[in-house]
């Protein structure tokens, strides 16, 4: 059973039922500082988008982007905002209901791949084989930008943290990553910041 019961996507779909802890009103600004140290390659997937604000962000930037979330009310949130945007930016970003663990979904290869509090939300065997299936959808040389809890606490339904120790075992250059950047800072919320791990790693 996963960290949010046997099943998650009905656990999130709850949550999208009012308006999310995580949902600020705009991209996560540690995500954002990343992506200017490290721009992306289009086409950027963002993999468990949400209500879109940071696949807009990239796309405000003049980069193509790819938003998708298994939760449809968040991706119709995405879309709605993605209505206001002017053409030009709204053309470069589109949003999908998909699961990332479904292997027929994506079938594209992408320069970059974000993802904000994904990670975070899967025990360690999910999260092998999650890093592999977005290592099968990185092109070579492509990027990947994680921000995910440094810490864990003690009540249910919650994520675990992903501390930087597991980054360097997990992108070792042994399993084919080289990691650019790891360091500390802080996942927002509509209640209180949390510790954060943030990272961008290659595919060599
Ligand atoms: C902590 S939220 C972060 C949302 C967004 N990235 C942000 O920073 O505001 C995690 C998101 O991942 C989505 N999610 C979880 N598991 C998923 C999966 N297997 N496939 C697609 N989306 C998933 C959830 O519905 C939720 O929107």
């Amino acid at each position: 059973m996963s960290r949010f019961g046997p099943d998650p996507q009905a656990f999130f779909e709850a949550v999208y039922r009012k308006p999310a802890p995580w949902d600020i009103g705009g991209p996560q600004p540690a995500m954002v500082k990343l992506l200017v140290e490290h721009p992306p390659e289009a086409p950027v997937l963002d993999v468990g988008c949400g209500t879109g604000d940071l696949a807009i962000h990239i796309a405000e930037s003049g980069v193509k982007a790819l938003g998708v979330d298994f939760v449809q009310e968040a991706i119709d949130k995405a879309r709605a905002k993605a209505r206001l945007l002017p053409p030009e930016i709204a053309n470069l970003v589109d949003f999908r209901v998909t699961d990332v663990f479904d292997a027929e979904s994506l079938n594209q290869s992408f320069g970059g791949i974000i993802d904000s509090g994904l990670l975070h939300l899967l025990d360690p065997d999910q999260s092998d084989a999650f890093i592999e299936r977005l290592a099968s959808l990185l092109r070579p040389g492509g990027r990947l930008y994680l921000h995910e809890f440094a810490v864990t606490f003690p009540i249910p339904n919650v994520p675990r943290a992903v501390v930087e120790e597991e980054i360097i075992e997990r992108f070792a250059s042994a399993c084919g990553w080289r990691i650019l950047t790891l360091r500390t800072e802080q996942f927002l919320s509509r209640f209180a910041p949390v510790a954060a791990t943030v990272a961008c790693v290659e595919r060599v």
